[in-house]
């Protein structure tokens, strides 16, 4: 199997300001194992701020962005303006973006294949809500929203898919390993039959919802964990104790 650098991925969402930020950065600079990849995704404003401040071994990401290269399209920004400030990655999907602001499967695959043309490196999020998981359609709806992306993009090689159970997303209800690995597995069976045997052993499939630095050991035990999307816990200190989680 092809050795998965470990990836750890911290969501700020909307919080913080450049008091905060500097907090953070002076925690991260100099005392990250740098054989993970690290990446912090503030909000779009502090992007900028962020990068100047963050050691470059460090990558930034964005929360979101557009489909299109620029236009009318108040309040969006778009992937070239990513690059321009030399911004890395960034999160697509996230169950937020798809359940607060109403985005569609299309929408986050046709974002996903914009940004990749564009060279950023894809965070992209999927995972099933508590009455998608207790009625048995987890597997159903993680295809769902992977085939969208399957559909629009043809290379697969700066692609993170992050699996981020909706109920498990600030609740502290983290999926147990064992229920992590599960799906994991399942979605690297559908992409070996689905896109490829290459793809599905050399894409990182990370865990998001509720990571800490109390679970993090165990989770990242699973042959099938290759990481973490990390939202409450990127704004603390234990953030470093994820990003060492697997030593
Ligand atoms: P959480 O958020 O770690 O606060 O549950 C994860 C995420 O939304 O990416």
């Amino acid at each position: 199997m092809a050795a998965r650098k470990f990836f750890v991925g911290g969501n700020w969402k909307m919080n913080g300001n450049k008091a905060a930020i500097d907090v953070i950065v002076e925690r991260l600079n100099g005392s990250i194992n740098t054989s993970v990849e690290t990446v912090c995704a503030p909000p779009q404003c502090y992007l900028d701020y962020t990068k100047s401040k963050l050691d470059s071994s460090l990558f930034v990401a964005a929360q979101n962005c557009y489909k299109v290269e620029k236009g009318a399209f108040t309040g969006d920004i778009s992937p070239a303006m990513l690059k321009d400030l030399g911004v890395s990655h960034v999160i697509l999907g996230h169950s937020e973006r798809r359940h607060v602001f109403g985005e569609s499967d299309q929408l986050v695959a046709d974002k996903c294949a914009h940004a990749l043309a564009n060279d950023l490196t894809v965070i992209a999020c999927i995972g099933e809500k508590l009455e998608e998981r207790e009625a048995g359609q987890t597997e159903a709806v993680n295809v769902r929203q992977l085939t969208a992306i399957k559909n629009a993009i043809s290379d697969w090689s700066k692609v993170v898919i992050a699996y981020e159970p909706v109920w498990a997303i600030g609740t502290g209800k983290t999926a147990t390993p064992d229920q992590a690995q599960e799906v994991h597995e399942e979605l690297r069976k559908w992409l070996a039959s689905e896109v490829s045997k290459e793809v599905s052993d050399s894409i990182r499939i990370i865990y998001g919802g509720s990571v800490t630095g109390a679970n993090c050991k165990d989770l990242a035990k699973k042959p099938d964990i290759d990481g973490f999307l990390v939202g409450g816990a990127s704004l603390k200190p234990e953030f470093v104790d994820i990003i060492n989680a697997r030593d």
